[in-house]
């Protein structure tokens, strides 16, 4: 049983939890503290989800078989909650042996070497954004100027989408992940900006076909597994999953390293006077402020914690940026430390685990290296404007929409 006390959430108050709540979204960490103490297994009894929080049963929840399945998908947004989640979410949206099929497959064309090969193609687009965020002068969004328009750019490169159409595809990948405060399901823009990324996805299919060339679209299309390849709608479906599960977690990671270590202006000052200190600041922010806090699973058996059942059938979410801050697992798990034992640093869970870890974790993290690392090279400092800052409010995702900050130029 846990030990730890309840930050700012005196526990007298009833404990709700909904993740659809803007007001929660702006610190959600005492209630997910309150969780872990009070209701490890937390039902929800108006919308009827559960929840887990600590990290020992999440951690242990992503490995297991035959308990939670994919099937209707990853979140609760009540369109996306159902049996064809597959159709735009690929083999996230699916359990064994189907994922395991695909994965396989992607896997051949989506490989390390590949990703690996992409450093220095990144290292120019992530250059040519800071470049023109710099010239803005000392003052510019973090956000909204670099770390909101690089990551889908990469995708887009490694895709092979077209430099010409870029700006459009990353147009409709935002508008793919926005949300009203307390509308529980995705808005039609979100609908309408699917219906036209699918339509994309499928001209360049249909352009590769007729014309292969050096890219990720080119490999998956002749991706083979002992005579099996992926039909069309296979191909149409994972771009798509590429695009939600790529963009806008990795833009998150970048607004959330550099808001949550300038609150701490001594290891600030130490990662700008040594890059080498670009890793654990990346994987610290990964802990503290994960990028994707809570995934969806449908139970398809009972799930029993402590004196609580869950009944098979349920929607449960995995709640990733709680097990993230549990005391049992990270020393002053509240606070974000880039000096952290690097052992401890390891058992963070913002990638997932198991079966359906994260297939671009060491894209994303390369990213986040070459971006930071080009900050740091150029500046001396970045101080943002938490007054001015906006939360972007996402039931999954935790990060921000606009971080305005000031640079010192080196
Ligand atoms: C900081 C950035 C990122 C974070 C925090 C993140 C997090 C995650 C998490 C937690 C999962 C597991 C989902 C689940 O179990 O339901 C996942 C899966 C996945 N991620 Fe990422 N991700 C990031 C970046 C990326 C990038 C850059 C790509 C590729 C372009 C990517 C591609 C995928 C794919 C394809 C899956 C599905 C794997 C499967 O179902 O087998 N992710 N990611």
């Amino acid at each position: 049983m846990s030990t730890e006390t309840t930050p700012g959430a005196p526990a007298t108050c009833p404990l709700n939890f909904d993740h659809y709540d803007h007001a929660l979204q702006d610190d959600p960490y005492p209630t997910y503290a309150r969780l872990r103490n009070e209701a490890p297994l937390y039902h929800n009894e108006e919308h009827d989800f559960w929840v887990i929080s600590r990290h020992s049963d999440v951690r242990e929840a992503f490995r297991v078989d035959d308990v939670y399945s994919n099937k209707m998908g990853v979140t609760l947004d009540k369109s996306a909650w159902n049996p064809n989640a597959h159709i735009v979410m690929s083999f996230l949206g699916m359990d064994p042996p189907q994922q395991t099929r695909l994965r396989k497959l992607v896997s051949r064309g989506f490989t390390p070497k590949r990703v690996a090969e992409m450093e220095p193609r990144i290292a120019k687009i992530s250059q040519e954004y800071l470049d023109r965020a710099l010239a803005l002068g000392p003052e510019f969004d973090w956000i909204k100027d670099f770390a909101g328009k690089f990551p889908m750019d990469v995708i887009s490169e490694m895709l092979g989408v077209p430099a010409e159409d870029r700006d459009e595809v990353r147009r409709l990948a935002d508008l793919l992940v926005l949300r009203e405060d307390g509308l529980r399901d995705v808005p039609q823009a979100g609908m309408d900006a699917s219906m036209e990324l699918f339509g994309y996805f499928s001209k360049l299919l249909a352009t590769r076909k007729a014309t292969p060339q050096d890219d990720l679209v080119t490999a998956l299309m002749l991706a083979e597994d002992e005579g099996d390849r992926m039909s069309d709608g296979e191909l149409t479906a994972f771009l798509f999953l590429m695009v939600v599960a790529g963009n806008e977690t990795t833009t998150k990671l970048l607004g959330n390293a550099v808001a949550s270590i300038s609150r701490h202006p001594e290891q600030r000052a130490a990662v700008f006077a040594d890059p080498e200190l670009v890793g654990p600041w990346i994987e610290e922010t990964l802990r503290f402020e994960a990028s994707s806090q809570l995934l969806a699973r449908q139970t398809i058996a009972d799930v029993t914690i402590g004196d609580v059942t869950c009944p098979a059938g349920s929607q449960i979410l995995f709640n990733i940026g709680a097990a993230n801050h549990d005391t049992d697992v990270f020393t002053d798990a509240e606070e974000f430390n880039l000096h952290r034992d690097k052992g401890e640093l390891a058992k963070h869970i913002a990638f997932g685990g198991g079966r359906h870890f994260c297939l671009g974790a060491n894209l994303a993290r390369l990213e986040a290296t070459i971006a930071l690392r080009q900050l740091i090279e150029q500046c001396s400092s970045i101080e943002p404007k938490y007054d001015e800052a906006q939360r972007f409010y996402s039931a999954n995702v935790r990060g921000y929409a606009s971080l305005p900050v000031t640079v010192t130029p080196r």
